[in-house]
């Protein structure tokens, strides 16, 4: 089965086509940074406007590089949400033109659920449930148990900002350019986590909730009296920032994992490229026997690929929606992208 996948939630315009949800035939994906930098993030209407400059081309390209026609595609998957709401639509618009002129189903999927099955991407192996997902991204921070393809329940989540926001606004407070995750990864290789010791957020013990304003602030509080302290370089304070992000991560995945039998852990989103949280991550699974599964970095980030995989995963409990899709920029984690099946 051949899925095109389009995905314009956020900042990436991307076209993908896979082939039974993990065989990548062409994954398109065109950075706007170049576009957001000298605003130090990312202006929604700048997006949309990229997005609708740059599917077209991305959608032809993606379908070019895996030697195929439209016609050959045996489905449309589209991120409805969530999302920024000028950027979804440009994406549910053409996915829908598509669908009608090729007379193929449509999918819309949940952006989240496609962080989640890019783990599959590229590789041999097909989900087994249930899987423990850390799910940490620019928008979402989230500990989530996938009991199958479309039952999903989230065990904690940030009560302000994600994790990826954290790094975007430390990298930022350290002079770092625009998307400073990646950044601030690369300048933390070359510092000491255990120059100082950010504050890790705690919660009551039945709780999986995270907050990582705090420790922003800490950063902050930190990087404005450091006139009156021991100079700490900006590569220890990069390493002491990110110490504190994934021993928060590192607790709550362990606490699930504790709670209840999962037969893998996966962690998706943004934040999962960090290399830090990658070694940890492989560490802690190595130490508990538990199969620990991370996609590569271009799979990690916001990609089509991952989306046309969620349809294919999801199919065989969802049906495809009607021309009427309209994008959903609130779309709630628990709900199936796609219409579910009755
Ligand atoms: O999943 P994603 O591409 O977009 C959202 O759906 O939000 O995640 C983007 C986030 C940004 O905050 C970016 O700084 C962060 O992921 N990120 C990283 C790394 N690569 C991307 N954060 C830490 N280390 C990285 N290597
Ligand atoms: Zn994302």
């Amino acid at each position: 089965m051949l899925i095109l996948g389009i995905e314009t939630s956020c900042d990436d315009t991307s076209a993908a086509v896979v082939r039974d949800g993990r065989d990548v035939l062409s994954n398109v994906a065109t950075n706007q940074d170049e576009f957001h930098r000298k605003f130090g993030g990312i202006v929604p209407e700048i997006a949309s406007r990229q997005h609708v400059a740059l599917l077209s081309a991305a959608v032809e390209d993606a379908i070019g590089r895996a030697g195929l026609s439209l016609e050959d595609v045996d489905g449309i998957a589209v991120t409805k949400g969530p999302g920024l709401i000028g950027s979804l639509v440009v994406g549910v618009a053409h996915a829908k033109a598509l669908a009608f002129a090729l007379g193929r189903p449509l999918y819309g999927i949940n952006h989240l659920h496609g962080h989640i099955f890019a783990a599959y991407l590229d590789r041999d192996e097909t989900p087994v449930y249930p899987l423990l997902v850390l799910l940490v991204s620019g928008g979402h921070t989230q500990v989530v148990a996938v009991r199958s393809a479309v039952d999903l329940e989230i065990l904690g989540r940030t009560r302000d900002d994600a994790a990826g926001e954290a790094y975007d606004k430390t990298a930022r407070l350290l002079g770092l350019d625009f998307p400073g995750g990646p950044q601030l990864d690369r300048l933390a290789r070359n510092g000491d986590a255990n120059a100082i010791r950010f504050p890790r957020h705690r919660t009551a013990s039945d709780s999986l909730d995270m907050s990582f304003s705090g420790l922003k602030t800490s950063v902050r509080y930190y990087l404005e009296s450091q006139d009156a302290k021991p100079h700490a370089s900006n590569e220890d304070v990069a390493a002491s920032f990110q110490a504190a992000v994934i021993d928060v991560l590192m607790d709550r995945v362990r606490r699930a994992w504790a709670k209840d039998a999962y037969a893998a852990v996966i962690v998706s989103g943004g934040v999962a490229a960090n290399s830090a949280l990658q070694s940890e991550m492989k560490r802690w699974g190595r130490a508990n026997n538990a199969s620990v599964l991370i996609p590569p970095p271009k799979y990690c980030t916001d990609n089509a690929a991952m989306i046309a995989a969620a349809a294919y995963f999801q199919g065989e409990n969802v049906r495809a929606d009607p021309l009427t899709l309209t994008a959903d920029p609130n779309l709630r984690f628990e709900l199936p992208g796609a219409a579910a099946a009755v």
